[in-house]
């Protein structure tokens, strides 16, 4: 049941950059790429490390990764300090390949590229290019675009910058009145009020020549009002030293935010689903409501695909093509087939076959599997459960660990009796079956194929194929018994009234 064409979404989503022609990335390809993650990120107020918060179901740091990979680099080493054995943990999981280099002090930036370079042996023969872990929306494009120019003008460094509304707290790019050339890069704390005023800011991303960078990070020194090593100090070193210093400037301002709390965090997280979702509605989804659709970098689309408002998409959940989903539907790895219909809807592993339609209130768990054309319908809940084509789970029932071959229906209110208080036991029920309402299947139990089963039964025993099992206490009436038991009651008078039409009748 897994779909066949499945666009493949670029590891990191870029906007609408267009590729420059007859530049490939193995062009630009850095010989390192060194991220800054040692900090520890007060302003979260937070157990969890900063660049380990999650938008758009990526951490903050996996997105700076999955940008910088688009480079290709020869190294990636990532500078941790702060909880660096979970952010190690973490690096380890989501991206074997990096190498981890450890600032056991925040001695500053130049400090913390420094401890990256000593990992790599030192000198890094090529480009060294620098970014934060803290800045999830920074695209490979405008990385490229970075490296491109870093290139072409044969700069020894160049900075990206960016043109923001406020530039408090940035370094401020200073640049020479007559030739517009970089010359400085100025803290905030170390500017003065006129170099303030300046709006162009220091993205913290540069790309350097290796060897330029190992030599003046030796030189940079710790007298500012921070007491650090400055990184950004490396710019006047190499600018001083007869070196070509240059900028690269970000086209949009808001790529390069980092991330220092929470509310910068839920507006990373919109602006970056938004470019999820423009992405997948420019290739042919409908987003009924954009502003309470939230996807995952992961999500994957086919066209035509169908998302109404309240839905949020996660993990490897994939849409087939004319699927629809929502409203207020929450799909975690979940698969749903061409043309199918899932609505009001919680699932969590589940494969929806096409055509199938689920809900609306349903809640699919783990290993859930409907074939085509099947149904899970209201206020049923599915667990490991293997569904076939065309069969019908309509209402109000629970069905674990269980197989249902195909075009059989289950009566409503019915449930799959997993669970002895110790063991979990598996329920089969054959094809062409009907089943009735308010059914007890206690697993280990078969019904064989084209078998009925009564409504109300408790089924414990096989049931052979083409059988009708009838598993319940036999009816019985005790005529009269409201009239002696609840004389003068309503009942007993509506059941006078009843007999004597009965009697007048006759
Ligand atoms: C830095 C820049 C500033 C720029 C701003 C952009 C310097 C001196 N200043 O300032 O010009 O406008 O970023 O956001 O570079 N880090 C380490 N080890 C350290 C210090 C920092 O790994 O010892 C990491 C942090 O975790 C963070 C990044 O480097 O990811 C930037 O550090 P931060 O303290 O935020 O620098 P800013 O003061 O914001
Ligand atoms: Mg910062």
């Amino acid at each position: 049941m897994s779909p066949t064409k499945r666009p493949r979404y670029p590891a990191a989503v870029t906007p609408t950059h267009p590729e420059p022609k007859g530049n490939p990335v193995s062009a630009i390809r850095p010989a390192a790429v060194v991220v800054l993650a040692a900090g520890e990120g007060t302003r979260m107020k937070s157990a969890t490390p900063k660049v380990l918060h999650e938008i758009c179901g990526r951490s903050l740091v996996g997105h700076v990764l999955a940008a910088a990979r688009e480079l290709d680099p020869q190294n990636l080493v990532v500078v941790v300090g702060h909880a660096r054995e979970q952010v190690t943990a973490h690096l380890n999981q989501i991206d074997p390949e990096t190498r981890t280099a450890v600032q056991a002090e925040q001695n500053g930036t130049g400090h913390a590229v420094r401890m990256g370079l000593e990992e790599l042996g030192g000198a890094v023969d090529g480009t060294v290019v620098v970014v934060c872990g803290d800045t999830p929306l920074l695209t490979a494009g405008t990385l490229k675009q970075l490296a491109r120019t870093h290139g072409a003008d044969g700069n020894a460094v160049t900075v990206l910058t960016a043109e923001v509304p406020d530039a408090t707290g940035y370094g401020r790019i200073v640049r020479d009145e007559a030739t517009g050339a970089v010359t400085a890069i100025v803290e905030h704390k170390d500017a003065t009020e006129v170099q303030r005023e300046i709006r162009e800011i220091n993205s913290g991303v540069f790309a350097f020549d290796g060897a330029l960078l190992a030599d003046a990070l030796k030189k940079v020194r710790t007298d500012n009002s921070q007491g650090e090593e400055y990184l950004t100090d490396v710019l006047g070193i190499l600018r001083e030293a007869g070196h070509r210093v240059g900028a690269s400037v970000a086209a949009d301002h808001r790529e390069i935010a980092g991330i220092n709390n929470r509310v910068q965090l839920a507006e990373a997280r919109r602006i970056l689903n938004d470019r999820l979702l423009e992405r997948a509605m420019l290739d042919g989804v409908t987003v009924v409501d954009p502003a309470t659709t939230w996807v995952d970098v992961t999500v994957t689309f086919e066209r035509d695909a169908v998302v109404y408002p309240g839905t949020q998409l996660t993990g490897s959940t994939h849409l087939g093509e004319g699927a629809e989903v929502g409203p207020n539907s929450r799909l975690k790895d979940t698969q749903v087939g061409a043309g199918a219909r899932v609505d009001n809807t919680v699932s969590d592993g589940a494969v929806v076959g096409p055509q199938a339609s689920v809900g609306p209130y349903a809640y699919l768990r783990p290993g859930t599997r409907l074939g085509a054309k099947g149904k899970i319908g209201t206020y049923v809940e599915t667990k490991n459960a293997s569904i076939g084509e065309g069969t019908k789970v309509p209402h109000l029932s629970y069905v674990g660990d269980a197989t249902i071959g195909d075009y059989s229906n289950i009566g409503a209110a019915s449930v799959f009796v997993n669970y002895d208080g110790e063991h979990k036991h598996h329920t089969t029920v054959g094809s062409h079956c009907k089943t009735g309402s308010d059914n007890m299947f206690v697993a280990p139990v078969t019904v064989g194929d084209g078998a009925y089963t009564a409504a109300g039964s408790v089924i414990t025993k096989d049931v052979p194929p083409g059988s009708l099992a009838v598993a319940r206490g036999q009816q019985r009436n005790i005529e009269g018994w409201v009239a002696r038991k609840r004389p003068g009651s309503a009942a007993a008078k509506a059941a006078e009234a009843a007999s004597r039409r009965g009697e007048s009748e006759d």
